[in-house]
């Protein structure tokens, strides 16, 4: 064996040493993963493509606009796919782009989503169907269409929801029912894909400067919305005035919501959930709501419980979740 043979095999030995030493978390980050990101144009999407194309990840980003799709596939480790999440034959051709990507699909982030803001009984149906396409069907779609992928990769699949998962509020009612019903997917997905090997994870994002609210407000514009004659005035008038004047958005640029998802697609164990919120107030709105679901529940009923079997309940779900 010559000098120059000896030294390539040590250099070679010694890197797959360190590969073993590194922590199980590290190593995962570190090979490359396929990873498709639906609404990646802006906002979260955007920042969650950018992030995991950083890291060294390989990722199929969707995008409507052609404009958008050429930005994105002009980043380093990053295609642009069109794909529309209502449109069915989008879905098909990128199935089709992935599967010929030869990469195989580790992951998928379902964050296309979209809000519209109206009192209940006064919004149009064709709002829920629009909103309920998008942030519901879009889901279940692009879920359903590349399983096959993500359970021949073992992979992930990650569900942006909101603490409106949690939370409901006035006018916030049909963006809440569907981020409600994306828990209830979520939760249920998760269950039946542990029987195939996958696991799925829900992502609760507090308020996070994107274009959600502008885009909400375009679509409100458009289509005239008013408080005139609406009996909830007091709660409209305000919204109308801020989608007038478009006030500076001073919440966070959601990076912690892309550092959330990294850690859902890549940590050896998961959590089910990540709340990721900017401020404590958040966190206690969607906590102090969820509490108070239980203690309602367990209400004036043959089987409530008592309080020391309550805490005793909490005590063991607070069992720190292994990451
Ligand atoms: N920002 C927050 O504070 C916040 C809080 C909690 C949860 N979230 C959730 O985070 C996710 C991302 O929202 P964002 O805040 O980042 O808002 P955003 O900047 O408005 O981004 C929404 C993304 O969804 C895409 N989209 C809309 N309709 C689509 C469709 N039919 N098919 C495919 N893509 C579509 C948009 O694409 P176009 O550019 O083509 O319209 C855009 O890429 C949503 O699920 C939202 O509910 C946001």
């Amino acid at each position: 064996m010559t000098a120059t043979v000896r030294v390539a095999m040590l250099i070679l030995m010694a890197s797959i040493v360190s590969s073993l030493l590194l922590p199980a978390d590290s190593r995962a980050e570190e090979a490359q993963h396929a990873v498709l990101v639906t609404g990646a144009s802006t906002g979260i999407g955007r920042l969650i493509a950018e992030k995991l194309a950083a890291d060294g990840h390989f990722v199929y980003a969707g995008a409507r606009k052609p404009a958008d799709i050429a930005a994105l596939s002009a980043i380093e480790n990053i295609q642009g796919v069109r794909l529309d999440v209502t449109i069915q034959s989008d879905i098909d051709a990128a199935v089709k782009l992935v599967e010929s990507g030869g990469m195989g699909l580790y992951g998928v982030v379902n964050n296309a989503g979209v809000n519209v803001l109206a009192p209940l009984i006064e919004i149009e149906e064709d709002e829920l169907d629009f909103l309920f396409d998008v942030n519901i069907y879009g889901p279940y779609r692009i879920t359903r269409a590349f399983a096959p992928q993500i359970i021949e990769s073992q992979g992930r699949i990650v569900n942006i929801s909101s603490i409106s998962g949690t939370l409901s509020g006035p006018l916030y009612g049909i963006y809440s029912m569907s981020k409600h019903a994306l828990e209830a997917y979520t939760d249920s997905l998760a269950i039946e894909m542990d029987i195939l090997g996958v696991k799925v994870i829900g992502v609760e994002p507090g308020n996070y400067k994107t274009n959600i609210f502008h885009n909400r407000c375009d679509r409100m514009m458009a289509r005239g919305y008013s408080a005139e004659g609406s009996r909830f005035e007091a709660f409209v008038a305000p919204r109308v005035e801020q989608c007038k004047n478009r006030p500076v958005d001073t919440d966070p640029e959601p990076h912690q919501v892309a550092d959330a998802v990294a850690r859902a697609l890549f940590s050896d164990s998961p959590k089910e959930h990540y709340l990721v919120v900017p401020e404590q107030r958040q966190a206690g709105w969607t906590i102090q709501k969820a509490l108070e679901e239980v203690a309602s529940l367990n209400e004036d009923h043959e089987f409530s419980y008592s309080r020391d079997e309550l805490v005793e309940m909490l005590d063991a779900a607070l069992e720190p979740p292994v990451e």
